[in-house]
């Protein structure tokens, strides 16, 4: 039964996403507003647990969620980078897990185009303690240039710099975005790229291209899972390493 209405839940929250990427009935926000009454200060551990919380008991999220955010930390722990690229910041949530996961010296910069949803993320990030390791950068890789020249000038972008990349975004930008950032040269041979939802919504082209480069400059493993916070619908998420 508590499976039968998670997925209920599930549906009815996309129903009301809209197009600027908030659900559009403050969810958002009061995700923020429960995480800082509710979790600890600075215990990015309680963070975590409560946001699952909000979203099995209160209102459904499209954060990564608990089951693929496993899969996301293992990633992260097993590649140990020190600079990190997320595509889709939403309320925090993935940047959280990916912060618990990495060294102590690494940084990730999370790209997010709606600066609510930034705004959101930052406010959860300051009470988890970790204002400090994530940087919220508001744009899109494919505006013109003017995020990819402010990671470059202003965040010391270089080439074979970046170690780990998480795309969780508009999933028709998968690929651009992916082409976006080999064009920087900003990958290395052992860079790692994780992708969400390649399933579900689904993200097929992106998936055939990693297929067409299997074992030539990619190598991937396809993890069968769910779609967040609920049992029924299936997904893939794609860890894929640069082989240059
Ligand atoms: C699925 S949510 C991200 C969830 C988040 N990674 C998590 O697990 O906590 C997608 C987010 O991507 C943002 N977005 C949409 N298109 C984008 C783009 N081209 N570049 C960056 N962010 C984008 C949306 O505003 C939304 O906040």
């Amino acid at each position: 039964m508590f499976l039968r209405w998670s997925y209920v839940r599930f549906l009815f929250g996309l129903r009301h996403m809209g197009a600027n990427w908030q659900v559009g009935d403050g969810r958002e926000q009061a995700l923020a507003d429960y995480v800082c009454a509710h979790a600890r200060r600075h215990d990015i551990d309680d963070v975590i647990r409560t946001i699952d919380e909000f979203c099995y008991t209160k209102s459904y999220l499209i954060n990564v969620g608990d089951e693929k955010g496993r899969i996301l930390d293992r990633a992260v722990a097993a590649a140990r980078p020190r600079r990190l690229l997320e595509l889709g910041t939403y309320c925090g949530y993935s940047a959280l897990r990916i912060a618990r996961a990495m060294p102590a010296d690494a940084v990730l910069y999370s790209i997010e185009f709606n600066p609510a949803n930034a705004a959101v993320a930052q406010r959860i990030w300051d009470h988890a303690g970790i204002g400090d390791r994530v940087v919220v950068i508001v744009g899109t890789l494919g505006d013109g240039g003017r995020t990819l020249s402010a990671l470059r000038e202003e965040h010391e972008f270089i080439s074979g710099s970046l170690d780990f990349v998480f795309l969780d975004h508009v999933k028709e930008e998968y690929l651009p975005d992916l082409h976006r950032i080999l064009e920087q040269d900003w990958l290395r041979p052992g860079s790692v790229v994780v992708a969400d939802n390649v399933k579900y919504p689904g993200a097929p082209e992106y998936r055939a291209f990693m297929r067409q480069h299997e074992r030539v400059r990619w190598r991937t493993r396809e993890h069968r899972t769910h779609a967040e916070y609920q049992k029924v619908l299936k997904d893939l998420v794609l860890e894929s390493t640069y082989l240059g």
